[in-house]
């Protein structure tokens, strides 16, 4: 895709809001949000006009907002598939089977890491910490968390991305947040009078 960007009414009407919250002189603060309001509109990545919209609209040097854009891992500078799949590999993951989950994602995808499937439906990156390691591991897909992942829970949720399903967000094992996965083993008697 390539040619002129600029938000429509809806992202317009979102990019006014957010600026408006920064006192007078201060509009550039906007800049991230900004950008993840462009990236939005455009599909997931930001093409340099879209770069280039944002910057005229803070009145910033391009070269400042592109620095921005290619220094944070949440703005993609190429396309990516429909499903962006961002497999955390922090410790706290690794050690609870991101390794697993990387040899799924390549498996049910067909992508390396880096790269986008033939058909545009998935794009496969590691990151690092998305800080919900007491539910590793975990892995984001677009703006969604799929969490206490095994190998074949996140077969299940690829699967139903590729056929177009949207598959069930947060905890894979059906525990409610971050509660024990079995028993209490401490603080038991808070609340009984031990
Ligand atoms: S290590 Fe994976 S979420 Fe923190």
């Amino acid at each position: 895709m390539s040619g002129a960007f600029a938000f429509d009414d809806t992202y317009r009407a979102r990019a006014e809001t957010i600026v408006a919250r920064y006192p007078e002189g201060r509009q550039q603060s906007a800049v991230i949000p900004l950008l993840d309001l462009a990236q939005r509109q455009a599909g997931g990545w930001l093409r340099t006009e879209a770069i280039e919209y944002v910057a005229a609209y803070l009145g910033m040097p391009k070269i400042r907002v592109l620095e921005v854009a290619s220094f944070y891992s949440m703005f993609n500078l190429e396309p990516v598939g429909t499903n962006f799949v961002q497999l955390c590999r922090t410790t706290p993951c690794w050690l609870r089977g991101s390794d697993d989950l990387r040899a799924v994602a390549k498996e049910v995808t067909g992508c390396e890491l880096g790269e986008t499937s033939e058909d545009g439906v998935f794009t496969v990156v590691e990151v690092e910490c998305l800080g919900a390691c007491c539910n590793a591991p975990m892995v984001q897909i677009n703006d969604d968390y799929y969490e206490d992942l095994t190998a074949d829970s996140f077969r299940v949720v690829l699967e139903a991305l590729k056929c177009g399903e949207t598959p069930e967000t947060g905890s894979q094992s059906g525990r409610k947040g971050s509660e024990p996965a079995g028993e209490l083993t401490s603080l038991n008697g808070v609340g009984k009078g031990a």
